[in-house]
């Protein structure tokens, strides 16, 4: 078993609110389908998600008081982006199945409900999402899933799709010089070198990525909107990126 992420900046157009990518999604969908190996999907929010929920101040952990309609909003709003990807997978004959976060997390995710899928011979797709307990609204981002999922659940190693070829001493869209980073193994990466991402997140992301590493046998990080690389990836072939071992 496998577990994919699909970054929501390849499924969206980030700046758009409610912009799907359709060509790379259904190409995806294409690859997912032709790599014909088991698979846990996970994708991100992109536009549906994220520019909402900073509008309405739901970035951060909040009370659900007076934010009830904006909370609903985003959830739905992401719930539709993940209904258009489930429709493409189905097109494309994997029996994907949709759980949505807010609804399985209790507040830890309900473990159960993801293997009684994979035994019934089920893609189970998940993905970033608001969620709501205790009258406090939080968002889960799909990475902090895939933590949970491969603390549970028997993974042989998991893939990050995302806008750019792996791991860059600095953000390749924004510095010419930066440099491609091949493999990082028992945390031995330059924490400065990674901080200069603009807004400092992709350390954040380093360090649950670190997590991950160390319940399966890597962690991929690699160019979903290159086509091919997706379905090269999940059938084990050799493709640019970078490799990630605890
Ligand atoms: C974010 O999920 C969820 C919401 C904003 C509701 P992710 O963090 O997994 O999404 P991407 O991949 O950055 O778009």
């Amino acid at each position: 078993m496998k577990l994919i992420k699909i970054g929501g900046s390849i499924i969206t157009n980030k700046n758009e609110y409610l912009q799907a990518n359709f060509e790379n999604i259904k190409r995806i969908a294409m690859e997912l389908s032709e790599a014909k190996e088991d698979f846990i999907l996970v994708h991100g929010a992109g536009s549906f998600g994220h520019i909402k929920a900073l509008e309405y101040g739901l970035d951060n952990p909040t009370d659900v008081l007076g934010k009830e309609r904006e909370i609903a909003r985003v959830m739905h709003d992401v719930l539709y982006l993940n209904s258009i990807i489930l429709n493409e997978l189905i097109n494309n004959g994997i029996p994907a199945i949709s759980l949505p976060p807010h609804a399985i997390f209790k507040p830890d995710l309900d473990i159960d409900v993801v293997e009684n899928l994979i035994i019934s011979g089920f893609n189970p797709v998940l993905y970033g999402d608001g969620f709501v307990w205790n009258a406090k609204h939080r968002i889960i981002s799909g990475d902090e899933i895939i933590e949970q999922l491969v603390r549970s659940i028997p993974i042989d190693y998991v893939i990050f799709a995302t806008d750019v070829d792996g791991l860059f001493t600095k953000d390749p869209k924004v510095y010419e010089d930066a440099k491609f980073i091949s493999n990082i193994k028992g945390g031995n990466y330059d924490a400065e070198l990674l901080s200069h991402d603009a807004t400092g997140s992709m350390l954040g992301k380093m360090k649950r990525i670190e997590n991950i590493a160390k319940y399966v046998s890597k962690v991929l990080i690699i160019n979903g909107n290159v086509p091919g690389r997706i379905k090269d990836a999940l059938n084990g072939k050799e493709i640019k990126g970078t490799v990630i071992e605890a």
